[in-house]
Parts: structure tokens; sequence; C-alpha cells
């Protein structure tokens, strides 16, 4: 899953390795970098795109690099130290992008992208909790900041609750059964713990390539870091912070989140959107967006093979009318 990326020519980033960014090269072609420009990189995680965008938008484009995870954001500034004052590292939620980029005297950008969910970097770290291959607490937030853990989740809710919760947001269909087991096990301390009570539940299902326990872990991922509500905040945000012609890229890599952005995406860039039957539109809806790939961009097979994790990613394209 971790691959030893290649470093940006100007990085002086010592980290022991760093995520691989996915889709590098037609995030850059797509985001129609100028050397003058100014980027916000909404997730930028160890840096790799932004390393990228700004070696392209040399010598006086811009980068706000924006991370929830103080972690995250820190190993990119010391990764991005060699631009200077052309990298602007922000920590906050891309829910609130467009604020956060004011605040810095940024009003409009010329591009925005977001590269969704975690790196491999964060699951590799050491009591995070968002693996189930080493024994760790139960934590699973981005933001050590923010109040709700993984454990809260697993040993407190009720077991309808649980079991509604796995479903919606790991698309498990065992999830009842996944419920039951973890509220007679409780209390549950550790990933490896919770992943044992899952396999358990589920049984091994063979010929799967999947963990037993990676719906569930998504699903825990999700709901401690209300994943889907500043998913549809940020894009709403990034809309408002776009320039004219700007351009939106986002990165996802399950089915929720695609389904979410593609829906976004469809609605943000249709004029009226009355009810076919309404005889004249009231709604006054007007486009905000072009689709500039109605098919996604998929890694391509050497991507895949060079980088595992890149097989589920999809990238959606827009552009500010
Ligand atoms: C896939 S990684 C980004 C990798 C990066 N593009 C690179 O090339 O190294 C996603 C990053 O988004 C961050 N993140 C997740 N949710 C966020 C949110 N709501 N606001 C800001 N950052 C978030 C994670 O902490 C993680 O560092």
């Amino acid at each position: 899953m971790v691959g030893m990326a290649t470093v940006g020519p100007a990085s002086g980033y010592s980290g022991h390795y760093l995520h691989r960014s996915v889709l590098l090269a037609e995030v850059v072609e797509h985001l129609w970098v100028r050397p003058d420009g100014v980027y916000l990189d909404a997730t930028v995680g160890d840096g790799g795109h932004a390393v990228a965008i700004l070696d392209v938008a040399s010598p006086a484009g811009k980068v706000l690099g924006l991370d929830r995870d103080p972690h995250s954001l820190a190993r990119a500034v010391q990764r991005l130290g060699p631009y200077g004052d052309r990298f602007v590292p922000v920590q906050g939620n891309y829910a609130e992008m467009s604020a956060l980029a004011r605040a810095r005297g940024v009003s409009r950008a010329d591009g925005v992208l977001m590269d969704l969910g975690f790196s491999s970097w964060q699951v590799q770290e050491p009591g995070r909790g968002f693996s189930f291959r080493s024994d760790e607490p139960l934590d699973m937030r981005y933001d050590p900041a923010s109040p709700l853990t993984a454990a809260h989740i697993v040993n407190s809710y009720e077991e309808g609750e649980l079991a509604q919760l796995i479903f919606q947001y790991g698309e498990e269909p065992r999830s009842r059964a996944i419920a039951r087991n973890i509220v007679r096990n409780r209390p549950i301390g550790s990933t490896a713990g919770l992943a044992d009570l899952v396999a358990r539940a589920v049984g091994t299902r063979r010929g799967h390539r999947l963990h037993p326990a990676t719906r569930t872990f998504q699903a825990l991922r999700v709901a401690v870091n209300d994943e889907l509500v500043h998913l549809e905040a940020g894009l709403k945000s990034a809309i408002e912070l776009l320039a004219p012609s700007g351009r939106l890229i986002i990165i996802s890599y399950q089915s929720l989140e695609d389904r979410l952005v593609k829906n976004f995406l469809a609605q943000e860039s249709r004029g009226c959107i009355c009810p076919p039957e309404a005889p004249a539109c009231t709604c006054g809806h007007q486009p905000r967006v072009r689709l500039v790939n109605r098919r996604v961009i998929r890694p391509s097979l050497q991507e895949v093979q060079l980088n595992p994790r890149s097989r589920s990613a999809k990238m959606r394209v827009a552009q500010r009318l």
C-alpha cells in the first residue's frame, strides 16, 4: 500500500516513507496550472500533488495546502519548505475552505483539488487506529481535537444504530450480525480486537480480496470524521471560491463519496431543476459549473500495478462558469 514516492525536485522532505499521490499527471493536466495561478489543495496530505502543482506553477504560482490533520500538515510543511511563501499551509476542514482561504487573503482560486480519504502514511502511523493490521486504540480521527472516537461509537451506540451506521457508511450487507457481535463483546479496546470480532461475525468470504473488516472500518472512519457531511459542504465551498473558468478536481476512493460528488456536480451543471411535470420553470436555478469529463478518469493499469491503493480511484473534473 505504501510506496516510496518520487520526491519533488525542490523537496527537502526527510520522512521514512511517503504517500504515493494518485493520478498525479492527470491532476496537473486538468487543473490547467498557470505560472501565476493560485490553487487550493484542500487535502494536502503528504504534499505530492502540491509539489507537482508548484513545479508547474513556477515561478509565481501559489498553493494553499489545507489539511484537517495537524500531523499531516506538519509533514507537508517540511516537504514544501523549499517553495518558501509559494506554499501556504492551513490547518482546517475543507468544509470551510472558502472562509479559510479568505482569511489568508485569497478570495478567488484558479483551481481546487480534493483528494479524499486518508493517506497511506496515516494508516501506517502507530496510534491512529485506522488500520486493522496492527493492534491500536480505536481512534480514527483526522483531527485529534475533535471529540468523537471510534471507541465511543463501538462501545456506546445501541445495536440498531450501530447496524445502521455500518450498513449505510460501509455498505456492509452483514451489518446486523456484526453489530450483534460487537455489542455482545463490549468493551472493545483495540483495532485488532474489533477486526477479529467482525471477521467472526461475517466469516471469511472465499475468493474475496478484501479483509472482512474493511467495510466496517470504512463505516466507522466516515462516521467519526462526519466525512459525507463535510464533503458536501466542501464541494459547495469550493464552488464559491473558484474564479470563473477555475477548475475543481475531486478524486474519490469509495462509491458513497463518488455518488455524492457525481450528484452534486450534475445538479450544479444543470439549469432548471423544476420537476419534469412542471408547466413552466419556477426555480430560477442557474448552472454554476460545466462538467469537463462525463466519464470518470481512472488510473492506468501501470499506475495500479505500481500503487495498488489507486485501483479504486475515480476522478471528476468540473469548470466554474
Ligand atoms: C488521500 S490524502 C491526500 C494525499 C495528497 N494528495 C498527497 O499527494 O500526498 C487525504 C488527506 O485529506 C485529509 N482530510 C480528510 N478529511 C479532511 C477534511 N474534511 N478537511 C481537510 N482535510 C481532510 C486527510 O487528513 C489526508 O491527509
